[in-house]
């Protein structure tokens, strides 16, 4: 049985003494949580705060937006997976399809990311998704499985549990327009088949496997309760404490 996981990715919102006020209202919000996994991805600035803030909730993680494959170096501006574990950072979101299309990360970027990520004890929240184009163009499944074979490439088979793949259709993230949980579970599915030829059967059936866009506390419950569908990652709905934590009301509804 995998656990439920419902990551929440503030994108670039909120401030260190915003983020404070928020898991604030978001803990008196949720109370106890104990049959699914709760993450909050807030801003680098916000991480230390954030941390500080999850310690009154154990089923809470921190986790980052990004980071860079090299351990130190002349990178200016970059932030290395070691200084997200100093923080006691465990999660962190690789391939997010803004990075993607807005900074040029290509698969192999992605790739160098996730191994750089794994090698320092970080969890990946890996991202994949294909544009509206690519599924008129009924180019779903090779795109997923590019992303998925190119950006998973080298990971060691022990590794591959600690991974949670996102899959998040680009057309779906900010616009409202959510896929259908039948669309979902399709893709969702199939991430899994190849997630299995690249392992193994039983090893796949491990990984967990997010959906996001357009995530709301009126289409979670339906999304949770498919087969293949272990959580979501929740961009705008998750800035707001109440609604976030109403998506995690409705995955532990889906549990029963
Ligand atoms: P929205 O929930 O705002 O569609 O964003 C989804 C997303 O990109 C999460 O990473």
């Amino acid at each position: 049985m995998r656990k439920k996981i419902l990551a929440a990715n503030w994108k670039m919102n909120l401030t260190h003494t915003e983020a404070e006020s928020y898991l604030q209202s978001f803990l008196t919000e949720i109370g106890e949580v104990n049959d699914v996994e709760v993450v909050v991805l807030p801003p680098f600035t916000a991480i230390p705060a954030s941390v500080s803030a999850s310690e009154k909730m154990p089923a809470l993680r921190i986790g980052a937006q990004n980071m860079h494959w090299a351990k130190s170096g002349a990178f200016t501006g970059e932030v290395s997976a070691t200084m997200l574990r100093a923080l006691y950072v465990k999660y962190v979101i690789l391939g997010h399809s803004e990075r993607r299309t807005l900074f040029g990360e290509t698969d192999e970027i992605v790739n160098r990311k996730v191994r750089a990520a794994l090698d320092a004890g970080l969890r990946p929240i890996f991202c994949v998704g294909e544009t509206l184009h690519e599924r008129d163009s009924n180019q779903v499944e090779q795109v997923l499985g590019r992303q998925i074979r190119q950006g998973l490439d080298g990971v060691s088979q022990k590794d591959f549990t600690e991974i949670v793949v996102a899959y998040e259709p680009c057309w779906a993230i900010g616009t409202g327009r959510t896929a259908t949980p039948a669309q979902a579970e399709q893709a969702h599915a199939f991430i899994r088949s190849v997630l299995a030829g690249i392992t193994d059967g039983p090893t796949a059936e491990k990984v967990r496997i997010q959906y996001g866009g357009s995530v709301k506390p009126d289409n979670a419950e339906e999304l949770m309760r498919q087969k293949n569908i272990d959580g979501a990652l929740i961009g705008g709905a998750s800035l707001d404490p109440r609604s976030f934590a109403q998506i995690i009301r409705c995955a532990e509804a889906a549990l029963i």
